[in-house]
């Protein structure tokens, strides 16, 4: 019994954080890793853990960076639509800002 109200409290949890991080850290692991390191400090990619701008954007903007992909100075990210549906996209965002920022909330912008 208790078991279950657990589960159905850990359920509504990962519900609301838009994406499940758990399904998310093999995508990770998959696709994003190589650039973005295990650590989330990429070698190639954005820093996510010293760059703090990162995360603070809403979850809208990163995943279309993710969906479309994005280039700049710093180097060019592969668009990623046709490789991971879009649940994926938001389980692989939500690992992100599980793992390498302050938790599953869209952290909003501070003045
Ligand atoms: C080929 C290297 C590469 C791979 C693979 C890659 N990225 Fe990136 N990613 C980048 C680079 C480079 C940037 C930074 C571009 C910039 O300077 O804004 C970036 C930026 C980002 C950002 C921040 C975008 C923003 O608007 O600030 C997110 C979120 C992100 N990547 C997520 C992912 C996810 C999720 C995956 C795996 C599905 C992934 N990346 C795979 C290179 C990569």
């Amino acid at each position: 019994m208790q078991t279950m109200t657990l589960a159905a409290l850990w359920a509504i949890s990962i519900a609301s954080a838009g994406g499940d991080a758990a399904d998310g850290a093999a995508l990770y692991t998959t696709y994003c890793a190589a650039c973005h390191g295990v650590d989330g400090r990429g070698p190639v990619g954005a820093n996510f853990v010293e760059d703090k701008t990162r995360l603070a954007k809403p979850d809208a903007e990163l995943l279309a960076s993710i969906a479309e992909g994005k280039t700049t100075e710093r180097g060019a990210m592969p668009p990623f639509a046709a490789v991971l549906d879009e649940r994926q996209r938001a389980d692989v965002l939500a690992y992100i800002r599980a793992t390498f920022g302050e938790g599953p909330s869209p952290a909003p912008p501070r003045p």
